[in-house]
């Protein structure tokens, strides 16, 4: 039987470790009396090296949360996932994300029924879409690729494109439009040529409102000046190829319904990522995330990097009581990083009932949030130090740098390490503004260099350390349904802002309506 983590015996065990040693756990002292501190919390897995041994953890923390994990039966869950599984209980549907990376005619022990025909189906698809990408790229006339969609379907490829920006293909830029408020879309429009523009139209659904008005715009645009074969210059990427066609859009890559749209860069959806980088780079791509798939199912837990991360969490949300987790890429080009990782955390698991819809005692999901350091570093790093409540912080770090200026790159990876390292050991002061407390988390993520195949394993690593916490808090990942009422209530209001009809609305709202009602007739 499954056990969510408060059922098991090592949760109140849990609870009074953290009561007798948890909330009193000084790094410093922890560092001073064991030496061999930082050789166990750190581990190198899949190109990235995981520096765990600054969190306010220790060993026998770690001890019990694994316990944990194994009392709630993590394994047979990462099993039941990467074989096909309906683990998407709310659903019915299996989460195959790692399928979409899995080499050619590998089987594993397990696998459901269909896997097999669907990864044939993901490598037809994966070829049909990188053939289509190296035509691309090869085409002189297109100098620009706008990608529009929303979410899974613009963050990933986003994110990805910007952090591969070293591997881009010269003479073409691309462009992401998101946003349903037109300024995005608009300016966009203004600095391209149909005859040089390729629209990729990206949305799981084909429904969504936000993608489906940035299309509709951007086609009319297409004809009103002069744009010809919209066949060559829109292209569909979909799990709804059907009503992709009713747009009159025949160039489709398809994917299906067990790929969720915040795992879906792996997929069709990662068509901008092929043109930047190249059919090669993207096969790497895959291989680095499928390297820490590799990883995550089968290194023991105590080895397992995205399990470990994920006990972290746990322990600092449900026992510490950190609320919000910073993530601070020290390295210009993941600037869309932490943006990527709201979606696939806060949406995969900012959730309060479990698979069976009972509401869970504990917290999940913390707020993620960062910007890339150093930046941070001048902005809300402040709060870090010296706030009252003290966050857990993310930091990634690059080795290697793909740019020839001279002392940068030194100067960034040693403000990283002091950050750390000023977080951990603070300052005494008599003057209460400038005593640093001290004793401040941070975990540090290395990798060698910024690559298709790192930036792959990177994900992956994220991907199923959510998974775990999600599993260990016993929720369902891969739904989101509560994005959905808000998107309902649009439609209602929308008229309403036209009509000034206030029918039945709170007054909040309606003295709000009437006031944009009214802003709206005395502009016109
Ligand atoms: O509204 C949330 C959501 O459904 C996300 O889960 C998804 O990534 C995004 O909207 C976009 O959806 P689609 O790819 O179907 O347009």
């Amino acid at each position: 039987m499954h056990l969510r983590c408060d059922e098991t015996p090592q949760w109140p065990l849990l609870q009074a470790h953290c009561d007798a040693a948890g909330r009193s756990f000084d790094l410093r002292q922890a560092f001073a009396a064991d030496a061999e501190r930082f050789a166990h919390f750190s581990q190198q897995a899949p190109y990235v090296f995981a520096d765990l041994s600054k969190n306010l953890w220790d060993r026998q923390a770690e001890a019990l949360l694994l316990d944990m994990a194994r009392a709630c039966r993590l394994e047979q869950s990462r099993d039941a996932m990467f074989a096909g599984q309906a683990i998407n209980t709310t659903e019915g549907r299996a989460a195959l994300h790692t399928l979409l990376r899995r080499p050619r005619g590998v089987a594993l022990a397990g696998d459901e029924g269909f896997v097999a025909q669907a990864l044939q189906e993901v490598h037809a698809t994966l070829d049909a879409m990188l053939d289509f990408a190296e035509q691309v790229r090869a085409d002189a006339r297109i100098t620009d690729i706008v990608n529009i969609g929303i979410g899974g379907s613009d963050l990933g490829p986003h994110m990805a494109v910007r952090a591969l920006e070293a591997y881009q293909i010269p003479g073409k830029r691309f462009h992401f439009v998101s946003n349903i408020d037109g300024h995005e879309l608009a300016s966009v429009l203004n600095s391209v040529r149909p005859e040089g523009t390729l629209f990729i139209v990206a949305s799981k659904t084909f429904t969504t409102l936000e993608t489906m008005t940035n299309a509709r715009s951007a086609l009319d645009w297409f004809t009103a000046q002069g744009g010809r074969d919209v066949a060559r210059h829109f292209v569909a990427l979909t799990a709804n190829v059907a009503k992709a066609a009713e747009w009159g859009m025949t160039t489709t890559f398809g994917f299906w319904d067990w790929v969720g749209g915040r795992y879906s860069l792996w997929s069709a959806i990662g068509l901008p990522i092929a043109i930047a980088i190249g059919a090669a780079g993207f096969r790497q791509f895959l291989a680095g995330a499928h390297a820490m798939d590799e990883h995550f199912r089968t290194a023991p837990l105590a080895a397992n990097l995205p399990v470990r991360l994920a006990l972290l969490d746990l322990w600092y949300r449900n026992f510490l009581g950190f609320t919000s987790r910073c993530i601070a890429p020290y390295h210009a080009r993941l600037q869309r990083l932490p943006a990527y990782l709201q979606q696939l955390e806060m949406e995969s698991n900012g959730k309060r009932v479990d698979h069976e819809g009972r509401t869970l005692p504990m917290a999940t999901a913390p707020v993620l949030w960062g910007e890339p350091g150093s930046n941070g570093q001048h902005a809300f790093f402040q709060l870090l130090h010296q706030g009252p409540d003290v966050q857990a912080l993310e930091i990634l770090a690059v080795r290697d740098c793909a740019h020839g200026l001279v002392g940068h790159h030194e100067m960034l990876l040693a403000s990283a390490l002091a950050q750390a390292q000023a977080l951990m050991q603070g300052r005494a002061s008599d003057c209460g503004h400038r005593h640093f407390p001290g004793n401040r988390p941070s975990s540090f993520l290395l990798l060698d260099a910024l690559t298709p195949a790192s930036l792959g394993a990177l994900l992956a690593l994220q991907e199923h350390r959510v998974f775990t916490s999600g599993s260990l808090w016993g929720i369902n990942s891969f739904d989101q349904w509560g994005v959905e009422l808000g998107k309902q209530l649009a439609q209602d209001l929308q008229p309403r802002l036209q009509s000034g009809d206030v029918t039945g609305l709170d007054a909040s709202t309606a003295g709000l309506v009437q006031r944009l009602k009214k802003l709206g007739s005395d502009s016109n």
